[in-house]
């Protein structure tokens, strides 16, 4: 009994010092092991469908109108999950995990309307998926969420439609020089172009991602020295 105890405390003792000494590769080019990868799944997976269980009411009434949303859709979630018609951006390329195609099956299978809308409303720990619900209403998650189930009927045409629909631009640019559109990465420039992307609060543009922030003639407000060091 005391052998395993004293067994026990050493197992922790290195497992501590391993972490604590920095030898952990951290980056996200570095993949987790198959099962480390399989376990955090897991984890995720039964978290998220516990979770969602008092979630009411996921969906807008009709699936017509989670449409008014597509701004919302176009201008955040594309990017890095990608859309018909759009590859997500490049930054999102590096990204580990890998943002998932929200169109292919096996996504829409493994989760309830009540899971997507609270993956949306809440993110996921630890792995680039935003929590919407600071920044958005309960209308717009559920107008989100509406969209995710509507994207493996929507075929290339058919999303482009709903970008009109709402007067958004379907032009995209290329981010490495060059232009036009479907032969490479999707870039977001054109997004300001589009109608005012409505957040509940905040004045937060997606569209302006790629752009340093413009440098402000009054000086930071409260007269810091790190406003020209912002923007990359
Ligand atoms: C900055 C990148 C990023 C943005 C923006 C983003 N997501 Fe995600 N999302 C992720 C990543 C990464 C995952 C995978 C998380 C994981 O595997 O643990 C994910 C997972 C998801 C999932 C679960 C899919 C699955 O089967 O695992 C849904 C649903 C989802 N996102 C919806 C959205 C919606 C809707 C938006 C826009 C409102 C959005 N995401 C915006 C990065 C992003």
């Amino acid at each position: 009994m005391r052998t395993l105890l004293i067994i026990v405390i050493l197992v922790m003792g290195a497992a501590f010092l391993y972490a604590w000494s920095g030898m952990y590769n951290i980056a996200a080019t570095q993949e987790h092991w198959d099962v480390t990868y399989k376990f955090i799944g897991m984890v995720t997976e039964n978290s998220i469908k516990q979770q969602s269980d008092s979630v009411v009411n996921p969906l807008p009434e009709t699936p017509e109108a989670a449409e008014a949303y597509i701004d919302h859709f176009h201008s955040m979630c594309r990017l890095c999950h990608s859309a018909p018609g759009y590859p997500r951006n490049e930054f999102a390329q590096g990204l580990y995990p890998s943002p998932p195609d929200l169109a292919e099956r096996s996504h829409q299978q493994k989760w309830s309307d009540a899971d997507i809308f609270w993956i949306i409303e809440h993110g996921i720990k630890m792995s680039g998926m935003p929590a919407f619900s600071p920044t958005h209403s309960k209308e717009e998650i559920q107008g989100l969420a509406g969209l995710v189930r509507r994207m493996p009927e929507l075929n290339d045409s058919g999303y482009k439609d709903l970008l009109r629909k709402a007067g958004i631009s379907t032009e995209v640019k290329e981010h490495h020089g060059g232009g036009g559109q479907g032969d490479g990465r999707a870039e977001i420039e054109e997004e300001t172009q589009g109608p005012e992307h409505g957040h509940s609060n905040g004045s937060a543009e997606t569209g302006g991602l790629t752009q340093p922030m413009p440098a402000s003639e009054e000086g930071d407000e409260d007269g810091g020295p790190h406003a020209e060091e912002e923007g990359h």
